[in-house]
């Protein structure tokens, strides 16, 4: 079992995307095990961006992601973390295939809706970041219609 740190960032929350973003991960068969809506400050943001410290588009990454609520999203489930990345789409929504949620919504680089953890050093980092110990255990019983039974 994975878990992927997930963001619907300030444009998807000004949308009204929340709960569109949150249905696709249920519909797929993934679980949430978390769920926080919240102003991150720029000290948090500087934490979760830092590998991307030294390019063009920091500040202004910062600014957007700071300029009004986020609702980070803690979704598990098998291989989760590559599943979630094929469901978000490629950064530029222009370019995201048809069928991702940025393919789908997005039109630009800067207002791509969402983030989803990349990896899984990444996704330890990102979930403890945004969640420490604040995620949920419990049973998705439709979870036995969903993943393979010998896997
Ligand atoms: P995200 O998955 O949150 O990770 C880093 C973010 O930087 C990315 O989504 C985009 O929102 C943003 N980003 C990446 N490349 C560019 C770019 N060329 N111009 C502006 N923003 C970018």
């Amino acid at each position: 079992m994975e878990t992927s740190l997930v963001l619907v960032k300030p444009d998807g929350v000004q949308r009204g995307r929340i709960g569109t973003i949150l249905s696709r991960f249920e519909a797929k068969g993934l679980q949430i095990v978390g769920l926080k809506m919240m102003k991150p400050s720029r000290e948090h943001l500087e934490k979760h961006y830092a590998v991307h410290k030294e390019r063009p588009f920091f500040e202004s990454l910062l600014a957007f992601m700071s300029s009004g609520p986020v609702v980070a999203i803690a979704v598990r489930g098998e291989g989760a973390i590559a599943v979630v990345r094929n469901l978000v789409g490629a950064t530029d929504g222009a370019a995201a295939a048809p069928g991702t949620i940025r393919g789908d919504y997005g039109m630009s680089k800067s207002f791509n809706l969402i983030h989803a953890s990349d990896g899984a050093d990444t996704a330890a980092f990102e979930m403890d970041l945004w969640f420490g110990d604040d995620t949920l255990d419990w049973d998705l019983d439709e979870l036995r219609w969903v993943n393979d039974p010998d896997a």
